[in-house]
């Protein structure tokens, strides 16, 4: 049931609304997964996919109603609950997804933490959660959801959600949260050059500072920045966009964030002059606590 004529799927539709949804709520429509489907992020992209005709599958630990999450009560989306530092939970979820879609076009992996400390204040178990959830979860979602994407004709593409810019420019106060979106951003370039040839890409999809309730205990230090904070909704069309572009990676922001990931990508010592000594103070004066 590929509904794409065994070719890979063009995934369409610029405008929004329900008359498109209801067209195109057949076994022809757009299918995507979404894990951590009930955070802030997770919850705008869930109505934005409802409203552009997706059928989804949606998935976080704790129990949800997918109609609550998608404004929608057509049966476009079901809910199952999954934990992704659980392989064999993550396992099961795959299979009922590509049993309920028949095709699973895109998986966006939205599980993430960022506990924000000085270096000496992260705990043996935040460094383990933060290992768990946002290093082993990319991995394990890859590895479960990849056999059934490679088999599938067109492939796919799995978005992982890192953390701003490239996962590379790691700010202070938040060492421990760095490290991990780092090695995420490697896990994507490693497993896209392992998966050129194929059909199956990985994105490593970077947010800027959303207006979501986890981001919330650091508004006011994101306003002394300077840094306004991105409604979700935005954030959510351009996670769409890299679904349906299938990007490798996607930076949201504007010229300065894209030019300090790029300066800090040949020499970060050019990108603390250009920008980013300036940032790391402000982060100091009003670091989380
Ligand atoms: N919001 C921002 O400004 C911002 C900026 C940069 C990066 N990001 C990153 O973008 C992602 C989404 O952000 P958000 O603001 O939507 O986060 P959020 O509101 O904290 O939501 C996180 C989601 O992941 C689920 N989750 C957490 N642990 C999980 C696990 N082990 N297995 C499965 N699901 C799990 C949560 O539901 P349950 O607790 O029920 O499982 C929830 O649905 C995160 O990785 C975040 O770090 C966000």
């Amino acid at each position: 049931m590929t509904g794409l004529n065994g070719k890979p799927p063009v995934i369409t539709g610029g405008a929004t609304g329900t008359d498109r949804a209801e067209a195109r709520q057949g076994m022809d429509a757009p299918t995507a997964v979404l894990i951590g489907a009930t955070g802030g992020l997770g919850h705008a992209l869930a109505r934005l996919l409802a409203a552009e005709g997706f059928r989804i599958v949606l998935a976080a630990r704790r129990e949800h109603d997918a109609a609550e999450l998608t404004g929608r009560s057509d049966g476009s989306a079901i809910y199952l609950r999954a934990d992704v530092t659980d392989p064999a939970s993550l396992e099961k979820l795959a299979a009922a997804a590509f049993e309920h879609l028949g095709r699973v076009d895109a998986v966006v992996n939205l599980a993430g933490i960022s506990p924000r400390k000085a270096i000496e204040d992260y705990t043996p178990a935040d460094v383990d959660a933060l290992l768990s959830v946002n290093v082993k979860g990319p991995i394990f979602v890859t590895q479960a959801f990849l056999p059934g994407l490679r088999k599938q004709a067109g492939g796919g593409v799995v978005v992982h959600l890192g953390g701003a810019m490239d996962g590379r420019v790691a700010l202070p106060f938040m060492s421990a949260y760095a490290a991990t979106r780092g090695a995420l951003a490697s896990y994507v370039q490693g497993a896209n050059r392992e998966l050129a040839g194929t059909d199956v890409v990985l994105s490593f999809f970077g947010p800027v500072p959303s207006n979501t309730e986890s981001e919330s205990p650091y508004f006011d230090m994101w306003r002394k920045m300077g840094v306004a904070l991105c409604e979700p909704d935005v954030v959510a069309r351009e996670i769409l966009a890299t679904i349906r572009q299938r990007r490798r990676a996607h930076i949201m922001g504007g010229g300065l964030l894209r030019m300090l990931t790029l300066a800090n990508a040949v020499s970060p010592s050019a990108a603390d002059a250009i920008g980013l000594r300036r940032f790391a103070k402000l982060i100091q004066q009003h670091h989380p606590r």
